[in-house]
């Protein structure tokens, strides 16, 4: 019978054996994927627990936030802020910083995170998921302040998101690869499923909200014109299209069997980036995709390399199967 391999097991193996990563590290990663067994319940109780519906509330990006967001944000903050491994938090949900209280051991890391992506999917049992990302609070200062946060995603020490599914999944990169753990609900446990995760270099698969088309810029339109044109068009083959409006849904698929996943910049809101958030959507999933060996840009650059400028900043997003990431880069740059 082969073994199985815990996420505490996995971690504990980074950390002793490889010396990948340091013990406060792993503990709170350990923290977080606690956190997200809760969330996972609350998120199958469904109808029966009281998590469905708006919230009545307004988020700082505008948005309308449902209950779940709100107990996800919550869910979150409770299981981290005691352990002594962080010196603070940012959430999608949350318009300032949330700093470890004063009461508490004060620890090294910074953890940024959107409790709750895919709300619009909550209400009609559709996968939703919580993405995490995690960086060192920078040294020479006491205390910690928002612009700790606006560090480039290539500075990220880990990654990941559960995705609230069929089944409940952890995915996580500490800069050693992609694994993916399930959860196993009998023993309460993630379970180690799949390791060295990877993504094809070419895909038939593209995911873009269509809908949205006649608001996109002419790169867009003319890499998904191409898709479109199937085997008689310039690509000479035809593809296939998925969007679940969810993106750790969307890029679940991407790293399980390949794609393309695109939020571009478009004219509806001409100034802003785009709708995703740079430090708790893209970054995070970026270096997930990049990690299994794809690639991740905001059309033009790699996301990883973009310097923050403010705690909300949005971004356009283009990742997944690295030589349609290039192409659909390359199409922005001969515009500009
Ligand atoms: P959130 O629920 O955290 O606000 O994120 C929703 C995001 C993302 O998950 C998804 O890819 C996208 O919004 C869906 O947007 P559309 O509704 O425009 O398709
Ligand atoms: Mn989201
Ligand atoms: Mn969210």
């Amino acid at each position: 019978m082969s073994k199985q391999i815990s996420l505490s097991r996995y971690l504990v193996e980074q950390q002793r054996v490889d010396g990948l990563i340091p013990a406060q590290l792993r503990l709170l990663l350990e923290v977080v994927a606690r956190a997200c067994k809760r969330i996972s319940y609350s998120v199958n109780k469904g109808e029966l627990g009281d998590v469905m519906g708006s919230a009545g509330s307004e988020n700082v990006q505008g948005e309308v936030q449902k209950k779940l967001d709100i107990i996800a944000n919550e869910v979150l903050i409770d299981a981290n802020e005691w352990g002594g491994h962080l010196a603070a938090m940012a959430s999608e949900e949350m318009e300032g910083i949330y700093v470890v209280p004063n009461r508490y051991p004060q620890g090294e890391y910074l953890l940024m995170f959107d409790p709750l992506d895919g709300s619009s999917n909550i209400d009609v049992n559709v996968s939703i998921g919580t993405i995490f990302s995690v960086f060192k609070k920078p040294e020479g200062h006491p205390g910690v302040t928002e612009q700790d946060f606006l560090q480039p995603g290539n500075q990220q020490v880990a990654a990941g998101y559960c995705v609230y599914g069929p089944q409940t999944t952890l995915v996580l990169t500490v800069g050693d690869g992609v694994a993916m753990f399930t959860l196993d609900r009998e023993l309460g446990s993630f379970v180690l499923t799949r390791d060295n995760v990877r993504i094809p270099e070419d895909t038939k698969e593209f995911a873009i909200n269509m809908s949205n088309m006649r608001h996109w810029d002419a790169p867009v339109k003319r890499y998904i014109d191409e898709c479109l044109a199937g085997t008689q068009g310039p690509r000479g083959k035809d593809f296939n299209m998925r969007w679940i409006a969810s993106m750790v849904a969307d890029v679940h698929r991407i790293l399980s069997r390949g794609g393309i996943f695109m939020y571009p910049w478009d004219q509806r809101e001409p100034n802003k980036p785009g709708k995703l958030r740079l430090l708790y959507e893209a970054n995070p999933m970026g270096w997930l995709v990049e990690q299994a060996g794809g690639a991740a840009t905001n059309g033009r650059q790699r996301i990883l390399d973009i310097q923050p400028t403010k705690l909300h900043e949005r971004v356009a997003v283009v990742l997944g199967s690295k030589n349609e990431v290039e192409r659909v880069t390359a199409y922005h740059n001969e515009q500009s």
